[in-house]
């Protein structure tokens, strides 16, 4: 090997090797999921929600006759979906869960915009009450908005 070689060809291996080792994505963003801080995060805002909503007068008469149990493993699975989270939310529809047509033994029958804002209000306080970041209860109240429409007014 004359010195050229053994000088230039480990350079040359050098800067293939880290060429190779060089990250050309950036990472992706984490998702509102992570950034809420998981399902155990998920959990304790659902959790202290729905012990908003039994103590809310405008709307706990809905929930007398609630599973209460199966709608807090759905309220979980579906904001941990919706998040971006790894769960699979296997409930109704937000339009099939909120009609008696659909969903026959629930209380659902013609819920108004003041009882759904009242809901909204138990969820901004179970966040506030556990301390989620304002922009974090934005992310998560702009997913949840848009599903007004399917939840309002059904016979
Ligand atoms: C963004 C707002 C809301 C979300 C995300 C939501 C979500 C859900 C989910 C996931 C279920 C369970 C569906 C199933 O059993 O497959 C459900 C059921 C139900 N929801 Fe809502 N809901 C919302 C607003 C409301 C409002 C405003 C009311 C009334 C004040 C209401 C009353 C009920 C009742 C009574 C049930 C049936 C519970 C049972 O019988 O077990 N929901 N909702």
């Amino acid at each position: 090997m004359n010195l050229k070689t053994r000088v230039l060809l480990p350079l040359l291996m050098a800067t293939v090797f880290l060429g190779a080792c060089k990250k050309d994505d950036p990472e992706p963003e984490p998702t509102l999921y992570e950034r809420l801080g998981g399902i155990n995060a998920i959990t304790a805002v659902v959790d202290q929600f729905l012990v908003n909503v039994i103590s809310n007068p405008v709307i706990n008469s809905r929930f007398s006759n609630a599973n209460a149990e199966a709608l807090r493993l759905h309220l979980i699975d579906q904001i941990c979906e919706a998040t971006g989270g790894p769960c699979i939310y296997k409930g109704l529809s937000m339009k099939d869960a909120h009609s008696t047509a659909t969903n026959p033994g629930a209380d659902v029958a013609n819920i108004t915009v003041e009882e759904f804002n009242s809901l909204v209000g138990n969820l901004v306080d179970a966040m506030n009450a556990l301390s989620v970041p304002a922009d974090l209860q934005n992310e998560l109240l702009g997913l949840l908005a848009p599903m007004q429409s399917d939840i309002v007014g059904n016979p």
